[in-house]
């Protein structure tokens, strides 16, 4: 290579990493007209007006925050609302036992009569949301620590929240910061409580794959469910009652059934909880490197011992399944999560940057010295941060103790899913490693006397679980979480402190660097739970050398997957039974029937149950995971592999129609052909 190369080489590498792909993003969709014009040059066909809107209807009307962890959407004007399997997974095990396994077999109202309550399920929609900046902030003086603009900040959120929370019935409001507290947006919804439960698949379809499946491509899961949203006479929310009727919506989402192509536009509009693209070096390092491997590990004692009982005896796998699916949830993410930091060197990237961004500091002073006090902060906080991962992975984890702390719920809840012996081993093998791994200046002087007065983390596990004892159990939870109260989290709290400012002002100073360099990025803000939008288009993906992914699955690898020996692989009778007659009705599309698709939304966790929208604003899909290879997006978002898994909604009316015989449930939706 000449130097020449060799230069362009190295600026084409640099100017790589500024850049903003195509496809990463999560928009704020008050703000959504700074970028219609590139979504409408990438084949979208509506205004920012049909997307959101304060003054008239608008898509994010039909869209709601599903239980603060989920997102779901309206496709009915009689308030029919679908979501994941995965996120009305609780819902369903509740109303499953022994004899109506709806886990097992799914369950289908037949009628409105039939559609079940959920005492602990909400949804909330998005009424507006607003930048409050001026507000928030009011009363702050450069120069206050950080501390007294936290409590400033605390104050005059409470005052705007308290106000608009009196307007009407079922008002919530919050207000959360964007870009590390540079910006504040205030967060209007109308809260509905009465939400029942309307249908589901059987946990064969709608979690088809399990957890070997998870976080994968290709995908055979069926993962929907569908609940309605009750209102009061007058269409407000209302508490469960008899006499509630079913929300009329100010907007529902029509489907189209037409199909989809690799190539097409795609949108996801939902509720990404949390992501981390502006972190340093230091803390993606510490995530990769440090913190996920020994969270898993830490997980991977508590799911083997829950398996195991699991596979013993059919009670406790119903008591377990929804705590054994998050907790290996997470747990797989993270491997990917590291895997694909480790591929992408992104901890080297950002060194680069930082190298970069430190040198053109020198000369902007604000920002100068902002890189060395970053890793100055972080290698004081790692091993607080790792002392935190432990007292919430291995001393919390058993949930006896958090259950006899006060923490663990209505205690006819508690035992309806509780198993002794899984949490005592969980106890024995959790509580050995935290006393291995954590250095013993962490340990509270509780637990080091008792420790030795017990002889063995197996004694005094004994202690707790053969008497049933929740004195002690409380003792321990009660003594070991105030240590780290007292003794750990103030010291890692304001370290943390240190850090948001740190990165308050780092948030700028990356903005105001590549400003300087022509603008290449664009910014948005980490995803923090409040509604975005995401735009891609479908696409497959290569994720190993000489392999490549198509984005469309179907039927026929269902069938390729069954194996009745196999829980994950199991495909239910009748799904047999109409493959083997090729009874398709109208889902039949080449002689077979879709069933997911991936394409290049920038998505994350709480995006589940995501409307995915057409070029039209027409659902085509229900968002449910993303790839393996590209779970490192909350961090360092990658196109070339990063990709997001829908549900082809025509899977679900197949499902709805063919397998639950429920098709009376489409008379209420606009479908289009
Ligand atoms: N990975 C998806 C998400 O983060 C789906 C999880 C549910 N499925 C499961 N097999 N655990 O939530
Ligand atoms: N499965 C995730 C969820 O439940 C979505 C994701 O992380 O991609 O929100």
């Amino acid at each position: 290579m000449n130097t020449k190369r060799i230069l362009l080489f190295l600026f084409l590498g640099i100017a790589f990493h500024f850049q903003t792909s195509a496809d990463e993003g999560m928009w704020v969709p008050s703000y959504i007209q700074e970028r219609i014009s590139d979504m409408q040059s990438k084949g979208f066909r509506l205004t920012a007006e049909e997307l959101y809107s304060i003054n008239n209807s608008s898509l994010k009307d039909a869209i709601v925050h599903f239980n603060g962890g989920c997102t779901g959407e309206i496709i009915s004007d009689e308030g029919l609302l679908i979501t994941n399997h995965h996120c009305g997974y609780g819902q369903i095990q509740y109303h499953s036992s022994v004899e109506h396994d709806y886990l097992k077999d799914g369950f289908w109202a037949m009628t409105r009569d039939e559609e079940l309550p959920n005492p602990d399920l909400y949804v909330a929609f998005l009424e507006y949301m607003e930048d409050v900046t001026k507000k928030v902030l009011s009363g702050y003086k450069n120069g206050m620590s950080e501390k007294e603009r936290e409590e400033i900040v605390s104050k005059n959120s409470s005052k705007i929240v308290n106000r608009i929370v009196k307007k009407g019935k079922g008002l919530k409001a919050r207000v959360a910061p964007l870009y590390y507290g540079n910006q504040y947006f205030l967060y209007v919804y109308k809260v509905f409580t009465d939400v029942r439960l309307v249908g589901a698949p059987p946990s064969s379809i709608g979690k088809f794959g399990g957890d070997t499946d998870n976080w994968m491509w290709p995908r055979h899961t069926g993962d929907f469910s569908l609940f309605r949203v009750y209102a009061g006479k007058d269409n407000e929310p209302a508490p469960y009652s008899e006499n509630n009727v079913p929300y009329r919506p100010k907007r529902f989402f029509k489907i189209n059934a037409g199909g989809i192509q690799e190539g097409d536009f795609t949108l996801v509009y939902g509720y990404p909880g949390r992501t981390s693209e502006y972190v340093t070096s230091d803390a993606v390092n510490y995530i990769a490197n440090i913190s996920n491997p020994k969270k898993i590990k830490l997980r991977t004692l508590r799911l083997n011992i829950q398996d195991r009982e699991m596979e013993k005896s059919d009670a406790v796998r119903i008591q377990y399944a929804s705590k054994n699916a998050s907790v290996a949830n997470s747990w797989k993410k993270w491997q990917g999560e590291m895997k694909g930091i480790i591929k992408m060197n992104a901890v080297e990237k950002k060194r680069d940057f930082e190298k970069a961004f430190a040198a053109w500091a020198k000369e902007n002073r604000e920002y100068d010295g902002i890189i060395e006090k970053f890793s100055d902060l972080y290698s004081q906080a790692e091993e607080l941060s790792l002392v935190k991962d432990y007292q919430n992975e291995a001393l919390n984890a058993p949930e006896f103790l958090r259950y006899a702390a006060g923490k663990g719920g209505d205690s006819l809840l508690f035992y309806k899913d509780y198993y002794k012996p899984v949490d005592k081993a969980i106890f024995i093998a959790l509580i050995n490693e935290y006393d291995k791994d954590i250095d013993d200046k962490y340990k509270a002087p509780y637990f080091k006397r008792k420790l030795s007065e017990m002889g063995s983390v197996e004694k005094w596990a004994d202690a707790i679980y053969d008497n049933d004892s929740l004195a002690l159990a409380k003792e321990f939870y009660r003594a070991t979480n105030s240590y780290f109260r007292s003794a750990v989290k103030p010291r890692l709290d304001s370290l943390n402190r240190e850090i948001t400012l740190l990165y308050r002002k780092y948030m700028r100073g990356q903005m105001e660097y590549d400003r300087q360099r022509g603008g290449t990025k664009n910014f948005y803000p980490d995803a923090n739970s409040t509604l975005r939008i995401a735009y891609g288009k479908v696409q497959g993906y290569s994720p190993s050398d000489a392999v490549y992914y198509r984005p469309v699955s179907t039927l026929d690898g269902i069938m390729e997957k069954d194996n009745p020996r196999i829980f994950d692989y199991n495909v239910p009778q009748k799904l047999r039974d109409i493959y083997a007659s090729k009874d398709y009705g109208e889902w039949e599309v080449d002689g077979s029937v879709p069933v997911a698709f991936i394409a290049t939304n920038h998505t994350t966790g709480g995006n589940s149950g995501s409307p995915v929208l057409d070029a039209e604003g027409n659902l085509i899909g229900v968002n449910f995971d993303r790839v393996w290879e590209g779970t490192m997006s909350d961090l360092v978002f990658d196109p070339d592999v990063c990709r997001n898994i829908a549900l082809d909604i025509r899977y679900a009316l197949f499902i709805i129609d063919k397998v639950a015989d429920a098709g009376y449930l489409m008379d209420e939706m606009v479908i289009l052909k």
